[in-house]
């Protein structure tokens, strides 16, 4: 079972912060830091405090602007058989020809962890003209720190779009209007079987030293 995070208060707007200092915890974290396929998450899910200190982490994201260009739909317990069933209406709108058997798995879907974070990027239209696409960046920087501190607190997650992630009608029932779209859904739970490291970039064709 995750510990509970003890964290510090959160601070006054304005207030002093200390400056970065060496965190291994940190580091060891983020160097082991793995997603769990969503086939191998289940019980138990965060309860709802764990939830709210999550969002609370995840949301100390860069933000130019400060416009807040995202928002969360928390999916949980029952709410997951409604999901379900628009997920299922979707899928026969996209594909008529669907079958029973397919419809019933598409149900099935969001059973596949307790607790699904559904990251909505709400893009604003300020007088300052702040780019779609630095407000789209907040959004997925976000999804990562919901990884992050939910592997933290002793979580398992992954980032998943499937199907669900550009469908209109997915987005009518949850509420997105024209002007949003899905950055992720989170899918987070307990692995029931631990991940194995997965193929990583050779960081030296990834990254190179411009020189002028
Ligand atoms: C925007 C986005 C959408 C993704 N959608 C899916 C998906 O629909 N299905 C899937 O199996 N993996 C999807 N992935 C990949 C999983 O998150 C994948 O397991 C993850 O990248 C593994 O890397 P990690 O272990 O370093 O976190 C997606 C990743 C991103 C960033």
């Amino acid at each position: 079972m995750p510990a509970k995070a003890s964290l510090p208060p959160e601070p006054e707007f304005g207030a002093p912060l200390a400056p970065s200092h060496p965190s291994p915890e940190t580091l060891k974290l983020l160097a082991l830091r793995r997603s769990t396929p969503v086939s191998a998450l289940s019980d138990p899910g965060p309860a709802a405090d764990d939830i709210d200190t999550m969002l609370r982490l995840a949301m100390r994201v860069p933000d130019h602007r400060k416009l807040e260009p995202w928002r969360v739909v928390i999916i949980e317990g029952e709410a997951r058989a409604l999901f379900g069933d628009v997920l299922a209406a979707a899928r026969r709108l996209r594909d008529p020809d669907a079958t029973q058997e397919q419809l019933a798995a598409e149900r099935t879907l969001p059973f596949r962890a307790p607790l699904i974070l559904c990251v909505v990027s709400s893009p604003v239209h300020d007088k300052k003209g702040t780019p779609v696409w630095e407000q789209q960046l907040s959004a997925g920087a976000l999804c990562q720190n919901l990884l992050i501190a939910s592997q933290a607190m002793g979580w398992a997650g992954v980032w998943i779009s499937e199907d669900a992630a550009y469908d209109g009608h997915v987005h009518a029932a949850l509420g997105l209007s024209g002007h949003e779209q899905v950055a992720g859904f989170i899918y987070l739970g307990t692995a029931k079987e631990q991940p194995v490291e997965r193929q990583r970039p050779d960081i030296s064709a990834k990254a190179t030293r411009w020189t002028g």
